[in-house]
């Protein structure tokens, strides 16, 4: 495999490899020195063409962990704003011997046609393309779950899946690729998702998809899951289609937010995660998003670990994904 572009693209033994090199990474990043060799000498440009906080900033922080050099490239401040095309940068970086691109896009297929038009030859990965895939942020999320599911369990983590596992994803499933990346990935991984949202916000053809799903979020509490993720309702994907997918922010908080009450009726071992950025009193309360039981902000540390051992794995001459 060259490219990362897609969770549904990885073989169980491509995910379980990358979550246990993720799982040494981590244990590199407790040092003193937290910088490793492996990757000195390449660089890696993160080509940015839609906002991001934890996706850029992880990817840079895992590329100079391993020493790669790094080049930020933002579409705002670029000759992007110019009309310049997606073609026309690729060969730009081209021209200039980079040795990985991580790319995110608005547009859903963006980072394909980056590996696959033959504007570059060097590997790709996927930082979030439209509501299509968004595969290190599936990865970070089945590392953090995987460390709950069996550290409650005990043993070692290396070379287990999710077999067994329960998630609930809730929310905003129309404009996710979380949620279509996660489906992809835990189905792989051997976990049972259920999707939950209001039939304004289920893609068409989800019945044809790997996983359960309903409208109604309480049933799908009372299955006692391991893990709920909440989405980010996405409002500027929702607005640019014209809106009205729902009445009122206080009624989707009703029906489909992580309030208090549905809180507190969570078993003690449920996690509860989000990939933020997230909408505190839309899709969760703050009680939930604090509690001990979330695992939000270990999420994103995990992004780091998760970024680091994709980079390895692809970039470096041994590191072999394949
Ligand atoms: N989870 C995620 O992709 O967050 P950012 O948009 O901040 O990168």
């Amino acid at each position: 495999m060259k490219h990362l572009l897609s969770a549904a693209d990885l073989s169980h033994e491509q995910a379980l490899k990358i979550l246990d090199t993720a799982e040494a990474m981590a244990m590199t990043q407790s040092r003193q020195v937290k910088k490793l060799p492996t990757l000195r000498g390449k660089t890696v440009v993160n080509l940015f063409f839609e906002d991001s906080t934890r996706t850029r900033i992880s990817f840079e922080t895992a590329a100079k962990r391993l020493s790669a050099d790094v080049i930020n490239f933002s579409a705002k401040g670029s000759s992007v704003s110019k009309g310049e095309s997606l073609k026309d940068t690729a060969l730009t970086l081209q021209a200039m011997r980079v040795d990985g691109i991580v790319i995110r896009h608005r547009f859903s297929g963006a980072a394909y046609r980056l590996a696959h038009a033959g504007w570059s030859d060097v590997p790709v990965i996927n930082a979030g393309d439209g509501n299509h895939q968004h595969p290190t942020q599936a990865l970070l999320d089945a590392m953090t779950l995987r460390r709950h599911y069996w550290g409650a369990r005990g043993g070692e983590l290396a070379g287990r899946d999710l077999k067994g596992a329960k998630v609930v994803i809730v929310g905003d499933i129309l404009h996710s690729r979380v949620a279509r990346s996660n489906v992809d990935l835990m189905g792989t991984l051997g976990a049972q998702v259920t999707l939950v949202g209001p039939p304004t916000l289920m893609p068409v053809g989800v019945e044809d998809w790997n996983c359960d799903f309903t409208y109604d979020f309480d049933t799908a509490l009372n299955t006692e899951p391991d893990a709920v993720m909440m989405l980010r309702v996405q409002n500027e994907r929702m607005s640019a289609a014209g809106g009205g997918f729902f009445p009122s922010v206080g009624e989707y908080h009703r029906a489909y937010g992580l309030d208090r009450s549905r809180f507190e009726r969570l078993p003690e071992k449920t996690v509860i995660m989000h990939p933020g950025p997230m909408n505190r009193g839309m899709e969760i309360c703050a009680e939930a998003a604090d509690s001990p039981q979330s695992v939000v902000v270990e999420q994103v540390g995990n992004g780091v670990n998760i970024r680091m051992s994709v980079l390895y794995l692809l970039l470096a001459p041994e590191g072999g994904l394949l």
